[in-house]
Parts: structure tokens; sequence; C-alpha cells
């Protein structure tokens, strides 16, 4: 039977996957996106973990901007002339590039706008904004933004595979939080504005300089202004994006054990307050029956973890990965689990 995640990555155009530190997050993005690409879709996969492992996984070089991971040759359709195959392009996130790049480009922006004496403390201050706590957070948020925005319209699919939860939920409530900071932001600049306004409107001192060095003023404010709504737009469209439930889903990966599942309601609990669609939760890494009294014993304590899941979230999709044999890297690993997925595998 094809699985619950499988079925809601075909029902969206975003998908994150995310949960506690080792579960299989990883490993679980990799193969849905392997399953969506055989299904004919092409998917950009997406790291947002600073610690990446994809190019592990996959046991190709991934960087900072998209390369192909495989290609899967469709089946020629009826009415058809072409095959309509899929694949899959990956891409690690890097923040501390992202954060240069960003700071880089605000510095020209500052430098052109702020005028002679305010350019020292204004580098003084993006040097500082290097270091400071949060600056990863949003620079990650922005090319999760970007990857969105430009990913819905190359892709079928753009697939994170995201930090463990703390990380992430802190992550999906940044845009309402940066949203809010640059509103506040603007909302000052539209004041001090009409103040200017109002002081010319009464002859005083902000027309007395007149001529060219007050329009060079109002056209730097008018420069700020833009770079700030784009920002802002930019955000506020991730927002609605991800708060979109027929765009995008939440899929939590956990295994049967009392801490990941202690965490993983804990993180339906608050994806759901912030308006995240959970689509479905994957259990990995199952033990398997009838193999010996060890893993009968940890099968029987996976069972008893399941129960106390499904009577505290019930109705939830809930989807069982069995734990597979040898180690999971490259094509022919990936595509045994990518068939659990489809329910072409050996538990299928
Ligand atoms: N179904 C499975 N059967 C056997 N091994 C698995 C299975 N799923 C994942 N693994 C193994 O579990 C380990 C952790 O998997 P993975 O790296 O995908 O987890 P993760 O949640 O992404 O970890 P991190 O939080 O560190 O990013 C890896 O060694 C992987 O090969
Ligand atoms: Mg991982």
């Amino acid at each position: 039977m094809t699985s619950h995640a499988l079925r809601v990555a075909a029902q969206r155009r975003v998908l994150f996957v995310g949960g506690k530190g080792g579960v299989g997050k990883t490993s679980l993005a990799s193969a849905l996106a392997l399953a969506r690409a055989r299904q004919g879709a092409r998917v950009l996969l997406v790291s947002t973990d600073p610690a990446h492992n994809l190019g592990h996984l996959w046991d190709r070089t991934v960087g900072d901007s998209a390369v192909r991971l495989a290609i899967c040759p469709g089946d020629v359709r009826a009415g058809q002339a072409e095959s309509v195959g899929g694949y899959v392009d990956g891409l690690e996130i890097d923040p501390q590039r992202t954060v240069d790049r960003h700071l880089a480009a605000v510095g020209v922006t500052m430098r052109r706008l702020l005028p002679e004496r305010m350019r020292g403390a204004a580098e003084r201050h993006l040097a500082l904004a290097r270091e400071a706590p949060g600056t990863h957070e949003s620079a990650v948020l922005e090319r999760i933004a970007e990857a969105v925005e430009t990913g819905t319209r190359d892709y079928d699919l753009v697939l994170f595979d995201t930090a463990p939860s703390g990380h992430t939920v802190r992550l999906m409530a940044l845009p309402e939080q940066l949203t809010v900071w640059t509103e506040t932001l603007l909302a000052n600049r539209d004041r001090s504005d009409r103040f200017g306004e109002a002081l010319q409107g009464l002859g005083g001192s902000a027309s007395r300089g007149g001529g060219r060095a007050d329009r060079r003023t109002s056209e730097r404010h008018a420069e700020l202004r833009q770079v700030l709504e784009r920002r802002q737009q930019r955000f506020a469209r991730l927002r609605d994006v991800v708060g979109d439930h027929e765009l995008t889903a939440f899929l939590i990966v956990l295994t049967a054990e009392r801490l990941p599942v202690a965490e993983s309601l804990d993180l339906h609990e608050q994806l759901s307050g912030l308006g995240v669609d959970v689509g479905a939760l994957v259990v990995n890494r199952r033990s398997p029956s009838g193999a010996g009294e060890v893993l009968a014993a940890r099968r029987e304590q996976e069972d008893t973890q399941l129960a106390l899941l499904r009577a505290r979230l019930p109705g939830v999709l809930l989807d069982e990965v069995p734990l597979l044999p040898g180690e999971l890297v490259g094509d022919v690993a990936l595509s045994g689990l990518a068939a659990e997925l489809t329910g072409a595998g050996r538990a299928g």
C-alpha cells in the first residue's frame, strides 16, 4: 500500500520533513524525493540543517546551488510522444555563505543610502550582525523563502530536509516575527515622513534648507522603504505558503521510542499552533517481528509507544517504515527505502 507520506507529497507543492535528531529525516526526505521523481515529478530537495548530509547519503558532492541527484526515465504515456521523466535536484543551504552574501548586499545599499557621517556606525553594526544570534536563522529563512519562490515555479515539489525539531519550529515562527518587525520599521518611517511633511507645511526647518538636499533625503527614504517592503513581502509570501494547507504540509519523522514520541507530540502541537498542517507521521526503523527474541522484545516496546501516540493524536495518519539491513548510503539503498514508501518494499 502506498504510504500516507507519499500520498501527501503527491498532493502538495511544498513539504517539510522534520523530527528529532537522528530519527531518519534526511533518509526519508531523500527516499520520498526519489519516489516522487519516479512518479514523474520534478523535485527540489533542500537541506536546511547546518550539519548537512545529503551529499553523504546520495554519495556525491552537494553544495549551496542545486545539482542533479537522480533522473528517472518515465513511461511513454498514451497520447504523448515523449516520456515524462522526473528528477531530483539537491541543494544544501550554507548559512554562513548566505549571511556573508546578505551582509555584503546590505553593506552596498547602506553605503549608498546613508550620509557619510553614519557610515562608520553602520559598518560596525554589520560586523556585529554577522555574529549576532538569529542572523543565521534569518539567513536560512531568507533562502527557504527563495527556494519556495523559485522552486514552486520550476519544480512540482520543493522538499525540505530540516534540522532537528527545536530549530525548525523557531524557523517556522520566524516569518511572522520578521514581518511584524518590518511593519514596525515601516510604521516609524511613515511617522517621520509625515513629520517631515508637517514641518514643510508649517514652513519650518525642513523646508528652509530647500531644494536638492531635501529631495535626496526623500529619495533615500523611498529607496530604503522599498528594500524593507521587498523583504517584508518575501516573508509574508512564505508565511502564506507555509500556512496554506493545500500547498504545504509537514511530515514528522520519529522512531517508536519514548523520547522521539514525546518530542513528536510537542512538535505536532507547536506546528498546529502555528497553523502548519501536519500531513502525516512516519515511524521509522520499526523492528521486525519473527526475527528472534531481542527484536521481538523491542517491537513490543515500540507497540506500546505507538499505542500511546495514537491515543494522544487520534485520527493522525501514521506510516511505519521497517528497519532495513545494511548501511543506508547510495542509490540502491535509497531505492530500497523509496520502495517502502511506494508500497513495493519487503513489508509492502
Ligand atoms: N529505515 C531505516 N533502516 C535502517 N537504518 C536507517 C533507516 N532510516 C534511517 N536509517 C539510518 O539512521 C541513521 C540516521 O538517519 P538520518 O541521517 O536520515 O537521520 P536524521 O534524522 O536526518 O539525522 P540528523 O538529525 O542527524 O540530521 C543513518 O545512519 C541512517 O542510515
Ligand atoms: Mg539529517
